[in-house]
């Protein structure tokens, strides 16, 4: 088959917090790359995003800050969207889930499946907040987890142990609305009979897309091995797409019904003359770029949905990624561990593209990975400024040096300029290889490959010393490392885009870019970048020539010998990386050890407060007469020693009013010698004798024991004679 357009999509992701480098790792960065990719060849390609503002996360959030749902994803819809723009992630359009467009779409396309009797209805007894008059999803009920006795798990899961649960086997279930015991109550809803469907995806996905990553598909398989059962796509709530049929009041789509669909809208907001033939021409190919966790919704809802609504393309590629780590402990908004991106950007201007190589570099394509900061600083300073940067410089200041800035003749070749540039020329089919079939990593270091044979054959020239003694020489040298430099301005402008500007702005080349679909419909141009006019980028018809005496590069020459003719004059030579200190990425850790420092005591002063609420069974029945049998009384601490050789133990001399004698107490944990001087407490007098470690205690002194397992005194109100009765 054979397409004539790809469509790529970026998951839509909630607009209930900023992105994260998690999210950049996962999908966003690899389908920059992608996109960028096809069209520097020359592909049609439409790259949709958007912000999913929908969903219950999104309400509690709202409710917790005393705002509107609408606050929150106005809020996080800038930021997000601010910050891909900051990163140079080129999407077509990035629209929202809340925009009228989608609404109509979202309603519509569910609507058409209602009419085409896809839907199964059911009715079930949900968990009802009674004071806050609104059903509860799993995530809105907490409550004891019956394994492990966690007091704060949810609904669906228990954070704690991670065992898996439903509302109903929580013990104790609160509603987290308002606190009050949730109640059982009828709800009817919509359901896709995703079971329906299982034999066409397993041969769909299993039989027919055995090209799919080893991830994907071995999640695909998981599912569709466990059963497929009806899936609802309604839920009680008054935040979403409005469930557009009668007897349908107070309920929304649900929000991974109606997120896909944005997919759709959003092309139909950004080209509506021809979004058609981007999601129904058979010609047109569908890639999803996404988080290992929308792998389900992506591979199995989703096409269910498209596949029961008819005419739609399905997806042709599903390129999910695993997880990003960060130092070593999983990356969470809501435990705030995580590098967000908008901070990053703050943080470190001009240094987009090292953030990019690094979450490329070390993506976590088969396999959760980790991004720390250490590696973050040896990547840019090892690679980045020592290799790439390291060979630019060197190749365009020594060409100003000796030169005047302009390409030298190749006046004195060796075989060795030649064959180091035939060994380029490989690299351009490995990166197209790699980069189709979704190996981010490998393709990075095809590019790299390039900086690396440039500055390896700088190194080994020498053409500082060189130059002492034979012009003509150096002239060659620096000539082909220039060639080298222009195709590193090609390989990278995928990867690093903003790096591979700043090049072509050292070189004085523009580049093909392709054309985009930004400006909506109408004829698609050319981008063509070119530097020396400030961040100027051209856009040209996409058969107007190249104006004259311009060096334009595109794809195809990468690995080509001479782009850059003899008598071109470069532009200023400007670093391309910045070393990053020690200091720099101390500070990043020690933001992250402060964050997990706050919350290890957090936990354990929550831990400690729920223990020391937790009190003990009583004890069974004694009669009156059992109490009346024991001599309690009040006494006082006259000296007090610890017991040699032991942890636990105080020997202490008590006035008991009846007489002086020794009780022997375990209460060193808590309390020193010291502490015990003149204390008045309550002592049980009559119990009998004991003797521990060689010392005869008579009595015991009566501690109160909390959940914590402190030990407290009982003293009196105020001080009463040694001796006097309790009871
Ligand atoms: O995981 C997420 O962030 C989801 N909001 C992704 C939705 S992708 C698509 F379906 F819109
Ligand atoms: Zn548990």
């Amino acid at each position: 088959m054979s397409y004539k357009r790809t469509l790529v999509t970026c998951a839509l992701p909630y607009a209930n917090g900023p992105v994260h480098i998690g999210h950049l790792a996962g999908a966003y960065i690899p389908g920059d790359i992608y996109v960028r990719y096809l069209r520097m060849r020359g592909e049609d390609v439409v790259f949709i995003c958007g912000s999913d503002e929908h969903g219950v996360p999104i309400t509690i959030k709202a409710r917790e800050q005393g705002v509107t749902p609408q606050d929150i994803v106005d809020k996080y819809h800038k930021v997000m969207k601010d910050a891909f723009t900051g990163l140079g992630i080129n999407y077509d359009i990035y629209s929202r889930t809340s925009s009228a467009v989608h609404e109509k779409n979202a309603a519509e396309f569910f609507r058409k499946l209602y009419d085409q009797n896809d839907f199964v209805t059911q009715e079930s007894e949900q968990l009802y907040d009674e004071e806050a008059k609104m059903f509860l999803t799993d995530r809105l009920i907490e409550g004891t987890c019956p394994k492990c006795g966690n007091p704060h798990a949810y609904g669906d899961q228990c954070e704690k142990c991670g065992c898996t649960l439903s509302p109903e086997e929580l013990l104790d279930p609160k509603s987290k609305l308002s606190g009050s015991t949730p109640v059982k109550k009828k709800t009817k809803h919509w359901y896709l009979p995703l079971d329906k469907y299982e034999p066409w995806l397993r041969d769909w996905i299993l039989e027919q897309h055995k090209e799919w990553k080893t991830n994907v598909y071995g999640q695909c398989k998981s599912w569709l091995d466990g059963g497929l059962q009806p899936r609802a796509v309604t839920r009680d709530l008054d935040w979403g797409v409005p469930v557009p049929v009668e007897g349908a009041e107070g309920k929304v789509l649900y929000v991974w019904f109606d997120a896909p669909i944005g997919y759709i809208s959003n092309t139909k907001e950004l080209l509506p003359q021809s979004w058609e033939k981007w999601w129904k021409d058979p010609e047109t190919r569908l890639v999803h770029f996404i988080g290992k966790d929308n792998i389900v919704f992506h591979c199995i809802v989703f096409p269910s949905m498209l596949k029961a609504y008819g005419d739609y393309v399905l997806p042709d590629n599903v390129p999910s990624n695993e997880f990003l780590n960060l130092e070593g402990d999983k990356i969470s908004t809501s435990r705030n561990w995580a590098v967000w991106v908008h901070e990053y950007e703050e943080q470190f201007p001009g240094q987009e593209d090292v953030l990019r190589y690094v979450l490329t570099a070390n993506a976590p394509e088969t396999k959760d990975n980790d991004f720390t900061w250490k590696d973050f600083q040896g990547r840019n300073n090892s690679e980045l400024v020592a290799i790439f940067g390291n060979f630019v410089n060197r190749a365009v200041v020594l060409t100003q040096k000796y030169f005047g800035g302009k390409v030298p003749q190749n006046l004195k070749p060796q075989a060795i300029d030649a064959e180091t540039l035939a060994s380029v020329k490989p690299c351009r089919e490995a990166l197209e290889k790699y980069i189709e079939t979704f190996h981010f990593r490998e393709a990075l270091k095809e590019a790299m490959n390039i900086a690396r044979i440039g500055n390896k054959y700088i190194s080994d020239m020498e053409p500082w010393k060189v130059a002492k003694e034979d012009m003509d020489r150096t002239a060659s040298i620096l000539y082909t490392c220039l060639q080298l430099c222009s195709d590193c301005a090609i390989a990278f402008e995928p990867f690093l885009p903003f790096s591979a500007e700043k090049l072509r702005g050292i070189l004085r080349v523009g580049i093909d870019a392709g054309w985009d679909h930004r400006a909506g419909e109408g004829t698609p141009t050319v981008n063509f970048y070119k530097e020396g006019e400030g961040k100027a980028v051209h856009t040209r018809p996409a058969s107007a020539p190249i104006p004259a005496g311009e060096i334009v590069l595109n794809w195809e020459m990468l690995g080509a010998n001479e782009l850059l003719p003899s008598g071109h004059e470069l532009g200023e030579a400007v670093l391309l990386f910045q070393k990053i200190e020690d200091s720099v990425v101390e500070a990043q850790m020690a933001r992250l050890e402060a964050i997990k420092k706050a919350r290890e005591e957090a936990e354990a002063a929550k831990a400690a407060a729920e223990a020391a609420a937790k009190v003990e069974p009583q004890k069974p029945e004694v009669t009156f007469d059992d109490f009346g049998a024991m001599d309690i009384r009040t006494a006082t601490v006259l000296a007090a020693e610890r017991v040699p050789k032991t942890d636990k133990l105080l020997k202490l001399t008590i006035d008991t009013g009846i007489d002086e004698r020794t009780i022997v107490s375990g209460i060193a944990e808590y309390y020193s010698p010291e502490d015990m001087l003149g204390k008045q407490i309550c002592i049980l007098a009559n119990l009998a004798p004991r003797v521990i470690r060689g010392i005869e205690s008579r009595g015991m002194i009566l501690m109160a024991k909390q959940g914590d397992g402190k030990m407290r005194f009982i003293t009196p109100e105020e001080a009463l004679t040694n001796g006097a009765q309790i009871g």
